[in-house]
């Protein structure tokens, strides 16, 4: 059954003059380091690293209550698979949340242009509905 339903929207400049203005402490506090050696190793890095970051907003908006969990950022990591389909790895706090919830597995969609990077993400759990 659907657990949650999260989407989110990122413009690409906001995560372009993020990290023009605080360089890597701001990549190492949003991003893992394979999501950065990802997005750095793509012509338009830029459009990565927003579709990653819409994917992780929306990740805690299908769980919907984040307020209560400190997760951080990189808590949640979205890598590719070898057919570069993206799937999502849950970390520490957010590990945690994730088998609070029961949730039994994550799908993931992305997409980017130069603008705008935009992310779905559904949230599964064993049972019927
Ligand atoms: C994979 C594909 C769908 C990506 O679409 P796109 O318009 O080039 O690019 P988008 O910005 O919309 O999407 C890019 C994201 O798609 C996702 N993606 C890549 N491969 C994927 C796959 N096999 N399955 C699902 N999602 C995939 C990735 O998350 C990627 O972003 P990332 O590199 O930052 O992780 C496209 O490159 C492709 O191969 N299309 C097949 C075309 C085709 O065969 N058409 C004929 C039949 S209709």
């Amino acid at each position: 059954m659907i657990f949650g339903l999260g989407t989110d929207i990122v413009e690409v400049f906001r995560l372009k003059d993020a990290i023009k203005k605080w360089g890597d402490s701001f990549l190492s506090k949003i991003f893992t380091l394979r999501e950065i050696r990802y997005s750095n190793s793509r012509r338009f890095s830029h459009q990565h690293f927003a579709a990653r970051f819409a994917a992780k907003e929306a990740v805690i908006k299908a769980f919907g209550e984040w307020r209560q969990f400190p997760i951080r950022w990189t808590d949640i990591e979205v890598l590719n698979d070898k057919e570069g389909k993206p799937i999502i790895e849950f970390h520490r706090d957010a590990l945690k949340l994730k088998n609070r919830k029961k949730v039994s597995e994550v799908v993931v969609s992305m997409s980017h242009s130069k603008n705008y990077a935009i992310a779905n993400v559904i949230l599964l759990k064993k049972g019927i509905k």
